[in-house]
């Protein structure tokens, strides 16, 4: 089994990171694959609405000129899905926005493609803002049929510069309870626990 794990940062190696770090952790220790993909640096547009996966149902993107179709791929051969996010203006950042707009659809349009994988939304923030990042992406697993597991505390981690998150005990401490709850989840469906 494996656990893909897209971080929407601008910073490869922020805070965004480290958090994605504490919860991949756990899920090693139970024996899934972890895999880290940074948007940081790779082109990834908004959806054009050209509803032409609706029609082909190819289980691609019909814009073929960045990386869209390599998380698709991605995303189809995990068992477990986590998006993580900064908080940018109370939002998650324009990449993970089309990550989401792009695969989300292409998913819907094949039947929800990740159907009963298992996603997790965790969310780096200075301040304020990171409910509402945290809401929209769980909006993107739970339209797609996807079963999300929970922690001691929303998946969230406080610091402003990079390893500030480090300091962040409670949030730390979610990250490994959210890892350990995602690879138990994952085993018990698949039959394993
Ligand atoms: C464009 C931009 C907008 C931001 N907006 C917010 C915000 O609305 N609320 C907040 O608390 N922090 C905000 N921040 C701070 C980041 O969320 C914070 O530094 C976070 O730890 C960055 O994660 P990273 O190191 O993975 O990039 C913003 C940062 C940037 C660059």
């Amino acid at each position: 089994m494996k656990v893909v794990a897209f971080n929407g940062s601008a910073r490869k190696q922020g805070n965004t990171s480290i958090l994605i770090n504490h919860a991949l952790r756990p899920i090693e220790k139970a024996g899934i694959e972890t895999e880290e993909l940074s948007l940081a640096g790779s082109q990834i547009r908004g959806c054009t609405a050209c509803y032409r996966c609706v029609a082909t149902k190819d289980r691609r993107c019909a814009v073929t000129d960045d990386i869209a179709n390599d998380c698709i791929e991605k995303m189809i051969n995990a068992d477990g899905i986590i998006l993580a996010s900064p908080t940018y203006f109370a939002d998650m950042t324009s990449e993970m926005k089309a990550l989401i707009d792009r695969c989300g659809m292409v998913s819907r349009a094949n039947g929800d493609l990740f159907k009963r994988k298992v996603g997790a939304a965790i969310v780096a923030v200075r301040r304020a803002g990171s409910i509402n990042v945290f809401d929209s992406i769980n909006h993107f697993f739970l339209i797609g049929q996807m079963i999300v597991p929970g922690s001691i505390y929303w998946n969230v981690g406080i610091g402003r510069e990079i390893g500030d998150v480090e300091q962040d005990e409670e949030g730390l401490q979610t990250m490994q309870v959210l890892g350990e709850n995602m690879a138990w989840l994952m085993n018990s469906l698949a039959g394993k626990k």
